[in-house]
C-alpha cells in the first residue's frame, strides 16, 4: 500500500495513503472527539464533532470521513475548530436529559466526557426538546429516546447481521428518531437482545439492563471473555466488583460477530455468582423461563433425569 506524509499539529506522519486524518491522529495518539465513528462500522460522517482545520480549506473537514494527502496540513484543535465543537456540543445538549449525575452511563458517556473536555454545560432554553419516551418493554436493554444523538451507531452496528437489521431512522427533521421495526417496542419488535446496540451506543441512549443498579462504571473492573457456544467465539465483559463477578456485557462486536442472547445467557451462567432469572421471547412477549429452557439444555436435562429413576 502506497504512504502518503502529511503534518498533523505541528509533527509529521507517513501513514498509508487510504487513511483517514482520524486514522491517521490516532496512529499518532491524537485524540479528536468522534461521536458517530466507530472503526468497525461503515464511515457516515454525520455528527461532525471530528472536524478539523485543513490548510488551504475554507471549511472544516470531518476528520473521520476525509482521506490523508501528500503534504497536508492539519490542525485538530485550533480556535475555528474548537467553537465548533463547542457550538455542537452546546446544541446536543440543549436536546438532552439533563440527568448525568443519576444516568446509568455516567464515567462511560462520550458525551459527557467531551462536554467536560471543551467545557459546554447545560442551559436553560425556551426552544423544543425531543420528547421523553423510554422503552422499557425489554429485560436486557433499556431504550432513551431522549438521550438519543442519532448518531446512527445502533442502526449501522444492528444492520451487520442480516437477518437482524431490526433498528433504523425513523421519521424526518427535528422528529428524527431511531425506531425498531415499524415503530415498535423492542418487545413487539423483532429484536433478538444481542446487545450489539447497546454495546456501540456512546451515551446512555441504550443500556445493558440486566447490569442496571449495579456498582457505577467507575467501581467496576472488567475482564474480556470469550464465549465458547458456538464457532464465532464472541467477547464479552465480565463486570467485577471487589473480586465478585456481578454481571456481563457484551463488548462492541466488530465485524463478523454476531454476539446473540444465548451466548450471553450461558457467560452469564458459567460466570455471575448471583445470575438474575433469564427471559425469553414467546409470542411476542418477554417470559421468565428455568435455565434449562434458555441454554437449550431441556432435552439433556430430561434424558438425565429419566436416566436416573
Ligand atoms: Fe466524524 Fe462523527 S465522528 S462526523
Amino acid at each position: 500500500m502506497e504512504s502518503v506524509t502529511l503534518t498533523i499539529n505541528e509533527q509529521q506522519v507517513t501513514v498509508p495513503a487510504d487513511y483517514s486524518i482520524l486514522e491517521a491522529a490516532e496512529s499518532m495518539d491524537i485524540d479528536i472527539p468522534a461521536l458517530c465513528y466507530d472503526s468497525s462500522l461503515e464511515v457516515v460522517g454525520s455528527c461532525r464533532l471530528c472536524v478539523v482545520e485543513i490548510e488551504g480549506s475554507d471549511d472544516l473537514k470531518a476528520s473521520c470521513a476525509t482521506t490523508v494527502a501528500e503534504g497536508m496540513v492539519v490542525q485538530t484543535e485550533s480556535e475555528k475548530v474548537v467553537s465548533t465543537r463547542k457550538e455542537i456540543l452546546q446544541l446536543l445538549l440543549d436536546n438532552h436529559v439533563n440527568d448525568c449525575l443519576v444516568c446509568e452511563q455516567a464515567g462511560e458517556c462520550l458525551l459527557q466526557d467531551y462536554a467536560y473536555r471543551y467545557d459546554v454545560k447545560f442551559r436553560e432554553h425556551d426552544g423544543e426538546t425531543r420528547e421523553r419516551i423510554v422503552d422499557t418493554s425489554s429485560p436486557y436493554i433499556l431504550r432513551d429516546e431522549a438521550k438519543c444523538i442519532l448518531c446512527g451507531k445502533c442502526v449501522r452496528v444492528c444492520e451487520q447481521v442480516s437477518e437482524r437489521q431490526v433498528l433504523t431512522f425513523a421519521d424526518r427533521g427535528f422528529e428524527t428518531k431511531i425506531a425498531a421495526d415499524a415503530d415498535m417496542t423492542l418487545e413487539e419488535s423483532g429484536c433478538v437482545s444481542c446487545n450489539r446496540c447497546v454495546s456501540v451506543c456512546p451515551t446512555g441512549a441504550l443500556i445493558d439492563k440486566r447490569n442496571m443498579e449495579k456498582p457505577r462504571s467507575w467501581e467496576v473492573e472488567k475482564e474480556a471473555i470469550t464465549c465458547n457456544v458456538c464457532e464465532h467465539g464472541c467477547e464479552f465483559n465480565l463486570l467485577k466488583k471487589d473480586g465478585k463477578n456481578i454481571g456481563v456485557e457484551a463488548k462492541a462486536p466488530g465485524e463478523g460477530r454476531p454476539l446473540c442472547l444465548k451466548g450471553r445467557l450461558w457467560t452469564e451462567f458459567e460466570n455471575v455468582e448471583e445470575v438474575e432469572e433469564p427471559y425469553l421471547k414467546k409470542d411476542g412477549k418477554f417470559v421468565a423461563v428455568e435455565w434449562k429452557e434458555a441454554l437449550e439444555l431441556e432435552e439433556v436435562m430430561d434424558k438425565l433425569e429419566n436416566s436416573a429413576n
